[in-house]
C-alpha cells in the first residue's frame, strides 16, 4: 500500500521505516529541512535499536523523505499523522501541529484518503480532524479519519512495532477497518517474523497479535488510559518503596511477591526515581485535563503525579544524608537519559536531579552511553563535565550516583570503583545492586525502598557525629538531616571480592522488563536485618 507518514519524530520515523520493512511504499514528510536532508543522507537522528538498520535497508527505495506534506499526500492512499502534541501551560495537549497537517491534507486531496491519527491525542480529536478537513475544502466522502494509537517504548520501538501486543484501530466504517487490517496484516498474523531478513522476534512477544477495532473515541481513550495506568503502577510501587524504607522491608522482595500474582504481573513494578520521558508526564497530565474538561475530577492522577515528583526529592534527601553538606562536593553521575537504551533526556529524573545538585553548588562528572550530547545542550554549566566512561567519572568523586538503568551500569567493577572514589559512597536511584554485595566491597550503599548499608560503623545517631576515616568524613548518620530516614544497616560482612555478572533482583527485573519478560525468580539478594528498627 502507498503510505504517507507526516512527522519524523520517534513515532513517525519508527512507523515509516517499519511500514517500509513490512512491504509498503512509504513517503515520510517533515517540515524540518535539516532533518530531512540528514535522513536522506542516511543519518538517523535518534538512538533506537534496529532503526538505522531498517532505514538503510529501505531508504531511497520503499522509504523516501520529503519536506512537502502535500507531495506525500498526493502520492498516497493512507496518510498517518505523527506530529508532536506538546503540553500547554494548562496541562492539555497542544494540537496545533495536528490541525496544520489536517489542513495540508485537505488542500492536497486528489482521491480517497484514509487519514490516520497516530499522535497521542485527547478524546474527540478524530472529530476535530474531520471537521478541519471539511473546513479546508476536503469533500465529504473523499476521506475518513481513523485513530490508531501507538504503544512503542523508546529503546524497543522497532520490535514493539513489528511484534505488537495489539493494534488498536478506532474507525466508523468497514472500509477503513479493512484497509488498516491490510496495512498491519504481516505483524498481526505473524508472517513478517518468518521472513529471512526479519528483525528478530523478542522471545516474550506474541506470535499473533490482536487487532482491536473500536470507536474513534475509545481508541483515543485506550492510549491515554494505558499510559496513565502504567504511570500509576510506577507511582504505586514507589509509594510502597517509601513504606518499605520506613519499616525496614525490601521493595525488591515485595515487588517480586506482588508481581508473581498473575492478576498483577511483574512489569512496570520497578521502584526508582519515578517515571520520566516524553510520554508519561505529558499524557498523565493531558488525561487528567481531558477528564476535568469532560466533567470528571480524576484525583487518582493528581496523586500519581505527586508521588512521582516526591520520588526525586526523596533521592536528593538521601544524597544529603550520605554526604552531609553538598556545597563543593564532587559527584560522579552515571546516567542522564530518562531510562536506559535511549538518548532521550526529556523529563529525565536524572537531569532534574543533576540540576538540583548543581544548584546546591556541587560539581558533577557525568557519563551516559548515549545521552551526553543532548545533555550538554540542556545542562550548559561550568560545574558539569562529561566523562569518557563510568570510571573516568568516578575519579576522586565524593560519591557515585547511579541515575539511569543502563545495562552497562549493572556490572561495574566495584573494587575499581571503590579505589577511584574519594569516599566509598554509592547512591543508586535504580536499585541495580544488592546491598549486601556493596557492603561486601566496603561501599556505603543507599538505594530505593531498601535499607541503606554503611560500610563502617556509624556514629550514634543521637550524637550526629560523622564517622572519621583518617582525616576525612566517611559517612554520616542517614538520619543526619532530621528527616525520618531509613534504618542503617551496618555491615561488617566480608564480600567475595568480585562482582561482575552478578545482577541484583532489580537489574534482572530491569532486563526482563526491557525485553517485556516475566518476573525475576530466585534472586539471592540481601534480606535486611531489621530487628533493631526503631519503628518496628
Ligand atoms: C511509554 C509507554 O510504555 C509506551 O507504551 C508508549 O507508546 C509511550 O510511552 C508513548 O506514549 O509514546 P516510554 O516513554 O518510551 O514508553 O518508556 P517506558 O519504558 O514506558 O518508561 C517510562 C518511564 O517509566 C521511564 O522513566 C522508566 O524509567 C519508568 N519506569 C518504567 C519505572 O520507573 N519503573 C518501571 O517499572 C517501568
Amino acid at each position: 500500500m502507498k503510505i504517507a507518514v507526516v512527522g519524523s519524530g520517534y513515532v513517525g520515523l519508527v512507523a515509516a521505516a517499519s511500514f517500509a520493512e513490512i512491504g509498503h511504499q512509504v513517503i515520510c514528510a517533515d517540515n524540518d529541512l535539516q532533518k530531512v536532508a540528514a535522513l536522506q543522507a542516511g543519518i538517523v537522528p535518534i538512538h533506537e535499536k534496529f532503526l538505522p538498520e531498517i532505514i538503510s535497508r529501505h531508504c531511497g527505495e520503499r522509504l523516501t523523505f520529503t519536506t512537502s506534506t502535500q507531495e506525500a499526500v498526493r502520492a498516497s492512499e493512507v496518510v498517518f499523522i505523527a506530529v508532536g502534541t506538546p503540553t500547554t501551560e494548562a496541562g492539555a495537549a497542544d494540537l496545533s501541529h495536528v490541525e496544520c497537517v489536517a489542513r495540508d491534507i485537505a488542500r492536497a486531496i486528489n482521491g480517497f484518503k484514509l487519514v490516520v491519527e497516530k499522535s497521542t491525542v485527547p478524546v474527540y480529536t478524530n472529530e476535530w480532524v474531520h471537521r478541519a478537513m471539511l473546513l479546508n475544502g476536503a469533500p465529504e466522502g473523499q476521506f475518513e479519519v481513523v485513530s490508531n494509537p501507538e504503544f512503542l517504548r523508546e529503546g524497543t520501538a522497532v520490535t514493539d512495532f513489528l511484534y505488537p501486543d495489539r493494534v488498536v484501530v478506532g474507525c466508523s466504517s468497514e472500509r477503513a477497518a479493512q484497509m488498516m487490517c491490510e496495512i498491519y496484516s504481516p505483524v498481526i498474523d505473524g508472517t513478517y517474523a518468518n521472513e529471512p531478513t526479519a528483525i528478530p522476534r523478542p522471545e516474550e512477544s506474541l506470535l499473533v497479535s490482536q487487532f482491536i477495532q473500536t470507536s474513534a473515541r475509545s481508541a483515543e481513550l485506550i492510549k491515554h488510559a494505558s499510559n496513565a495506568f502504567l504511570a500509576m503502577r510506577v507511582s504505586f510501587i514507589n509509594a510502597v518503596a517509601n513504606v518499605c524504607e520506613l519499616v525496614g522491608a525490601d521493595i525488591e522482595e515485595v515487588a517480586r511477591g506482588v508481581g508473581a500474582d498473575k492478576r498483577i504481573g511483574s512489569r512496570f513494578l520497578r521502584a526508582g526515581l519515578g517515571y520520566g520521558g516524553s510520554c508519561f508526564p505529558k499524557d498523565v497530565s493531558a488525561f487528567k485535563t481531558v477528564a476535568q474538561e469532560c466533567g470528571y475530577e480524576f484525583r487518582l492522577l493528581d496523586e500519581v503525579i505527586r508521588i512521582n515528583e516526591d520520588q526525586r526529592q526523596a533521592f536528593l534527601r538521601k544524597v544529603r544524608t550520605a554526604l552531609w553538606t553538598l556545597k563543593g562536593k564532587r559527584l560522579a553521575v552515571l546516567g542522564l537519559a530518562f531510562k536506559g537504551d535511549t538518548d532521550d533526556i526529556r523529563e529525565s529524573p536524572a537531569v532534574a536531579i543533576v540540576k538540583a545538585l548543581l544548584a546546591q553548588e556541587c560539581s558533577i562528572a557525568a557519563y551516559d552511553p548515549a545521552a551526553m550530547e543532548r545533555a550538554k545542550v540542556e545542562l550548559a554549566c561550568e560545574n558539569i563535565s562529561y566523562a569518557d566512561g563510568p570510571y573516568e567519572a568516578m575519579h576522586q568523586a565524593d560519591a557515585l550516583l547511579i541515575l539511569t538503568d543502563w545495562e552497562e551500569f549493572t556490572s561495574l567493577d566495584l573494587a575499581r570503583a571503590k579505589s577511584l572514589l574519594r569516599y566509598p559512597i554509592v547512591l543508586d536511584g535504580r536499585n541495580l545492586y544488592d546491598p549486601e554485595l556493596m557492603a561486601g566491597h566496603g561501599l556505603s550503599y543507599y538505594s530505593v525502598g531498601r535499607t541503606a548499608v554503611v560500610s563502617k560503623p556509624v556514629a550514634d545517631p543521637e550524637s550526629q557525629v560523622p564517622v572519621q576515616n583518617g582525616n576525612d568524613i566517611q559517612a554520616i548518620s542517614p538520619n543526619g538531616n532530621g528527616h525520618n530516614g531509613h534504618a542503617v544497616h551496618t555491615n561488617g560482612h566480608n564480600g567475595n571480592g568480585h562482582h561482575n555478572g552478578s545482577l541484583s533482583a532489580a537489574a534482572k527485573a530491569m532486563k526482563a522488563s526491557a525485553n517485556g519478560g516475566a518476573s525475576t525468580n530466585g534472586s539471592n539478594h540481601a534480606i535486611p536485618k531489621n530487628g533493631n528498627h526503631p519503628r518496628k
